[in-house]
């Protein structure tokens, strides 16, 4: 890391002058982290709230020392709007796409999905939902303004969710083929919670003592406009072209570069969720705090879990309760501990200064519920599915899924309500997010086997004994970390909903350049 230059005082050596591009020059802690603002619906139709979310170009403010920034956002807004809803009430929402014709990031019109398709197309995927196959945002089922064009597996304007789930921290983002790290990054991406009465009786903090927080990494050139690369940093003859992998120099959370949250002392409850293009982090407390994680991507966990840090991959996320109520006047920053830099490094700043307005009455929860497990003698099918580096025809470097193509014919076809096994075998040097469409899953175990046997033979020997779940991830998934050198056992059910569906790589350069397949769920 070139932090290094600036020695032990960094504070004193930073140039008056702030430029976007060079964080040794971005002040940190300078603006306050926002609470995204909530969605409203605007009717009733046929007895449901009907929301209209229109995906349109404005301007942001990343940060105070910034020139103001074009971006995309869901009504303009960056993140999106929150939506609120209560388990098992359906909702409508017609998301609308008024963007303009042209993208402002680089769109590399090689990947799949990309050639002969308007430049901007979008569609929006509601990440962890239990949803019909119309209303999941399959990236084929995009749409341009007015709905002039569509894509092979467009369906409906208005998408119904049914909320048929636990209350969890769910997130909408783009999902448009080819072009989802690019829309992303723009800025089209927001929570969606659902709510239920297990959560109303575990009395937890909230109204404004629970915060959504939404991290994502960017770079931003010299004027304050988005930076994203249009090459890799290897010779290509494609231009613009995929990268392998973004890493951004700064840090964005709820859309502020390194922001800061005073806090009460006392119980807060924030809903983490990694919405990197690429990045993993591990969130730790500088004082080595202790928190509490209490839900999943999916629900709940069993019992509340006591940790120092959380480990979260592009789209995981971590509903936590931090206890400040012993740090008053205290500044106490946010880590990730996966990067040592002094400024991708630190994620933001916790300012336990403001006055308890009155007594803390919510509570950390013990025990929670009884997860009704899938065992692996249920399943109907077991699949084992690779992950593994290949080139695509251009000489790039490319992740495919059981060394498929996201064109090649569908494998994936679990049968309407059964229960299947999929045994993810990562042959890669690193590990990748793994998310499954429709469903919630659990997972089994992780276990290392012999790499250069199983490309040798195809065979697969295991090398250790299989390590269950961390306890923090044992409960309801949809978006695993499939370590490398390990097969990732996970177990799920596909219930409620049949027809096509994808699962992919969530790190979004895999996602863009074929680490994607189509699924598709049966009924007979
Ligand atoms: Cu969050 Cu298919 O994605
Ligand atoms: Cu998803
Ligand atoms: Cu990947």
């Amino acid at each position: 890391m070139n932090d290094i230059i600036l020695g032990s005082c960094p504070t004193s050596s930073l140039p008056t002058k702030v430029n976007p591009s060079n964080p040794d020059t971005i002040p940190k802690f300078s603006d306050e982290l926002p609470r995204p603002i909530l969605a409203k619906p605007c009717k009733k139709v046929d007895g449901y709230d009907y929301y209209e979310i229109e995906m349109r170009a404005a301007y942001h403010s990343f940060h105070k020392n910034f020139p103001r920034t074009s971006i995309w956002g869901y009504n303009g807004l960056y993140p999106g709007p929150t939506i609120e809803v209560n388990k098992d009430e359906t909702i409508l929402v017609k998301w609308i796409n008024n963007l303009p014709e042209k993208h402002f990031l680089p769109v590399d019109l090689t990947l799949h999905g990309a050639i002969d398709s308007p430049e901007v197309r979008t569609v929006v995927h509601l990440h962890g939902a239990n949803v019909a196959p119309d209303s999941d945002g399959h990236p084929n089922a995009w749409f341009t303004k007015n709905y002039q064009y569509t894509g092979s597996t467009f369906a409906r304007e208005v998408y119904k969710y049914t909320n048929h789930q636990q209350g969890t921290t769910l997130w909408y983002h783009d999902h448009a083929v080819g072009i989802t790290r690019l829309n992303v990054y723009a800025g089209l991406a927001g929570f969606y919670l659902i709510r239920d009465k297990m959560e109303e009786r575990l009395e937890l903090p909230q109204g404004r003592y629970e915060i959504p927080i939404m991290i994502q990494d960017k770079s931003f050139n010299e004027d304050g406009s988005l930076f994203y690369p249009d090459a890799p940093p290897f010779p290509v003859d494609v231009k613009p072209s995929v990268i392998p992998a973004f890493n951004g120099n700064t840090i964005v959370v709820n859309g502020k570069v390194w922001p800061y949250l005073n806090v009460e002392p006392r119980k807060y409850r924030f809903r983490l969720l990694n919405g990197s293009n690429t990045n993993a982090y591990e969130l730790k407390f500088e004082n080595d705090l202790e928190f509490y994680q209490i839900g999943t991507d999916g629900g709940f966990l069993e019992q509340s879990v006591k940790v120092t840090s959380i480990l979260l991959e592009p789209a995981e996320r971590a509903d936590i309760i931090v206890d400040f109520s012993n740090y008053f006047g205290q500044r106490i920053v946010l880590q990730n501990t996966l990067d040592q830099g002094l400024h991708t490094g630190v994620i933001m700043q916790f300012r336990v200064e403001l006055p308890l307005r009155g007594k803390d009455n919510s509570k950390i929860p013990d025990k929670i519920y009884h997860i009704h497990r899938l065992k692996e003698e249920m399943a109907a099918q077991v699949r084992e599915l690779t992950l593994s580096a290949n080139t695509d025809e251009f000489g790039r470097p490319m992740l495919l899924l059981d060394n498929k193509m996201w064109s090649d014919p569908v494998t994936e076809t679990p049968a309407y309500d059964t229960i299947e096994v999929w045994n993810i075998v990562n042959l890669t040097a690193f590990p990748h997010p793994i998310h499954v469409h429709l469903v919630q899953f659990l997972i089994l175990d992780r276990r290392p086997f012999d790499i250069e046997k199983y490309q040798d033979t195809g065979e697969i020997i295991y090398t250790g004994p299989p390590i269950p779940p961390a306890e923090y991830e044992n409960g309801w998934k949809d978006t695993v970390r499939a370590e490398a050198g390990m097969v990732t056992r996970i177990i799920m059910h596909f219930k409620d909903h049949a027809g096509d569906y994808v699962w992919h790589c969530h790190i979004l350069e895999h996602e863009d350049h074929d680490m994607m397949r189509p699924m598709r769920v049966i009924k007979p």
